[in-house]
């Protein structure tokens, strides 16, 4: 049976989320103003208008409420953690701001490395990525990781993540969860992965990322739903066997990795994945995805230190995976992020980056 309930509660949630975000946004702004931040980047190419962008935001959020109406996932509870401590990250990423707005207007971003031991750690990693203080090195960059994503999309970054799940969904129809594993590549902070394990109790979890602080984050995320196994692991080379894993996921990593180690982590994934498995990718919507939004895309990078975007926004995502033995299965948009899934065809040659 529809669960209505469930839908009105999602609906509220995120609408709440939005307007508490969109004001978190705008005290962001302002203080950045006073603290004497560049004006934002005039982009050359075409913007979106503030109606095209609500529209389009109420789609993804509509749908995000469907997955509750349809059982696949309950509403989402932010998991633990109560209003005292998340008003104390909220003050924490404003407290934060004069250091990356320093940091922004200097153009430093090395400062990661300096701050925690870099010891191992590829150098395109160990960079201070949206100018944050710590980079992914710290642990107080871990706790406010989400709430400054979640500003900077107006409390829809969940929503856009868990539209892994509709890919995730289809896949799992015909299939007996106790029997399915999932990876998912470059974790971070255990958000998406709360949302399977709600989705789906029994299937078997693994979350790899790089960052020591922010897979602690994760499991803290998680709470005391049913473990997950966490593997600090560099996505090159992931320490699991071949043909091991029904579903790969990977949320938002690509535009943050150097082009030749894109195709590195591709042939992981695909290596990992079961002839029939599914790769499910979620990252930033491309240059010509909406032509209408690209000078969204043309800013991004110049706002934010994200080395790897701009090569990110018009590399050739069909041809990458299908380059290592993966088939496309669908494609979609979801307001700012586009949701690929991928299938290792049964008796294909595997991982061949
Ligand atoms: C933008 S965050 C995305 C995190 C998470 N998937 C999400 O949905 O928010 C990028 C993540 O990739 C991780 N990462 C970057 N390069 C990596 C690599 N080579 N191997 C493993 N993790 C990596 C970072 O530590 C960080 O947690």
């Amino acid at each position: 049976m529809a669960d209505y309930v469930g839908m009105s509660a999602q609906l509220v949630g995120n609408a709440l989320r939005f307007g508490w975000y969109s004001g978190v946004h705008w005290l962001m702004d302002r203080e950045s103003a006073r603290l004497g931040a560049t004006p934002r980047y005039k982009p050359v190419r075409p913007m979106p208008s503030r109606e095209e962008l609500l529209a389009d935001l109420r789609r993804l959020l509509l749908t995000d409420a469907a997955l509750v109406r349809d059982g696949i996932v309950p509403p989402d509870d932010a998991g633990p953690g109560g209003i005292g401590d998340h008003l104390g990250r909220i003050r924490a990423m404003l407290a934060d701001l004069p250091g990356s707005i320093g940091r922004r207007e200097s153009e430093e971003t090395r400062t990661a490395e300096v701050l925690a031991d870099p010891t191992g750690l590829p150098s395109y990693f160990t960079q201070d990525f949206h100018f944050q203080t710590g980079g992914y090195l710290s642990s107080d960059s871990a706790r406010l990781y989400d709430v400054q994503v979640e500003t900077l999309f107006h409390g829809s970054a969940g929503a856009m993540r868990r539209a892994a799940l509709w890919p995730i969904s289809e896949f799992m129809r015909t299939r007996d969860q106790r029997r399915m594993s999932l990876l998912d590549v470059a974790c971070g902070t255990g958000r998406l992965l709360r949302q399977v394990r709600l989705a789906y109790p029994a299937m078997r979890l693994t979350g790899l990322d790089l960052s020591t602080a922010y897979l602690a984050e994760a499991d803290r995320h998680l709470g005391r739903l049913r473990p997950v196994t966490w593997l600090a692991a560099n996505a090159e080379a992931i320490p699991l066997p071949d043909s091991s894993q029904d579903l790969v996921t990977s949320v938002f990593l690509f535009h943050e990795l150097p082009p030749d180690v894109r195709r590195i982590v591709a042939g992981e994934m695909a290596r990992v994945l079961k002839p029939g498995g599914r790769l499910v990718f979620v990252d930033s919507v491309q240059m010509g995805d909406k032509p209408g939004w690209d000078g969204m895309i043309e800013a991004f990078p110049v706002r934010f230190h994200e080395p790897y975007y701009r090569h990110y926004a018009i590399d050739d995502l069909s041809a990458l995976f299908k380059g290592v033995g993966l088939s496309p299965v669908s494609s979609e948009i979801a307001f700012m992020s586009k949701i690929m899934s991928f299938e290792m065809p049964i008796g294909a040659a595997r991982g061949t980056a």
